[in-house]
Parts: C-alpha cells; structure tokens; sequence
C-alpha cells in the first residue's frame, strides 16, 4: 500500500482553483474556436486524460462527443519514454471526416503524442487538434504543433489531476511535484 500522498509531495505546482479556472478558459476558447464546427469529437488519451476531459468538456458550449484511446510506452521504464508507442485500446468511432480534438494530461518528450497523431491521421478526419493540461517543453524530442497548452511546467515529475505515482494518486484535484528519492520508480502512462 502506498502512503498518503503528502509522502510524496515536495509541493504543490497548480492548485485547484488555478487549474480550474485556466480550465473553463480553454473551454471558452474552444467552443469559440469550434463554433462553426459540426460534430466535435474529443478524443481523451487514457488514463491520465481523464479528469481534464471531465473537467474541460462541462465548459464546451459546443455540441461535441467523446472517445478514448490507450497507449503505451515499450520500456516504459520509470519517466523515460521510449519514443516506441503502441495502441493499447482503440477508439470505437469511425473518424473519417471527423474534426477531432486530442485531449491529453501531458506532453513530455513528444513522442506519445506525435505517435497517436499519426495514426489518427491515416484513417482521414477532417482536422486534428491537440490540447494538453499541461507541456514540459524543454524535454521535446520531436517537433510537434499543440494547438492548447494549460501550463507551460518545468521539467520535474509531477502527479495528481490524472497523473499517477504508480496508479494511484490520479484523484488529487490539484497538480504536484514529486519529492525526490521519495519515489524511485514513477510510471510512465
Ligand atoms: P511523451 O511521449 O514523452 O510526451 O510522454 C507522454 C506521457 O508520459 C504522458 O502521457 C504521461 O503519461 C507521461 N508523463 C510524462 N511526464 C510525466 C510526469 O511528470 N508525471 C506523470 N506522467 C508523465
Ligand atoms: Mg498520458
């Protein structure tokens, strides 16, 4: 069993009502952006995209409907990313001709994204976005356009609002730093 999450925590980077309130932002500025649109879908990255999903989408005034996706990292091993990505679970719409909207928890080295990206675009949609919580920029390995960012983070391992230490913690409405040596291995979902 896991200690409670203080263990873990060096300390708070985004609380509650700071990640809310960018929240409702990014969904005023995508409902404005998507006005003329007909038939958004959001397509929510799993796990970690959970709660933003959640969240983001009660401030869509925009018809739209949702899906999901699971990926995973080869060697996911601790917080390195492989580069090499397979689908895990795949979505259960047709998105030919569709505008889509990928909403993902974070984007790191890129590599992820960029992967789902490619993959999405050989079944033809109409449009792909991407709109992460959060992006660590100065980790990027590849060149990849993110139309959304909630926060620009520096580059320290983070957990809660979907993220996770080891599954858990997913719940935490706010986002944190993990303390370090306080956990050894962090996954990579
Ligand atoms: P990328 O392929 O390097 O961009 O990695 C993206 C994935 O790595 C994200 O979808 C997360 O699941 C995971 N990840 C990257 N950084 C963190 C972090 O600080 N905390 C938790 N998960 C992370
Ligand atoms: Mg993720």
């Amino acid at each position: 069993m896991p200690r409670p999450y203080e263990y873990y925590l060096e300390d708070i980077l985004i609380d509650q009502p700071v990640l809310q309130m960018r929240i409702a932002e990014l969904g005023q500025q995508i409902s404005r952006d998507y006005a003329h649109t007909e038939g958004l879908l959001l397509i929510c990255v799993l796990k970690g995209g959970i709660l933003f999903l959640a969240d983001l989408m009660r401030h869509l005034t925009i018809p739209h409907q949702i899906d999901f996706m699971a990926v995973s990292s080869y060697g996911a091993k601790a917080r390195e990313s492989s580069g090499a990505v397979r689908i895990e679970m795949d979505l259960s719409t047709d998105i030919a001709g569709r505008d889509l909207l990928i909403v993902e928890d974070i984007i790191d080295s890129g590599n992820t994204l960029t992967y789902i990206r490619r993959a999405l675009e050989v079944r033809q949609p109409a449009s792909i976005k991407i709109c992460t919580l959060l992006s660590k920029s100065e980790r990027r390995e590849v060149d990849i356009h993110v139309d959304y960012i909630g926060f620009e983070i520096p580059n320290k391992f983070v957990f809660g609002y979907g993220l996770d230490l080891d599954e858990y913690y997913r719940n935490l409405p706010f986002v944190g730093i993990v303390r370090q040596g306080a956990f050894a291995e962090a996954t990579n979902d």
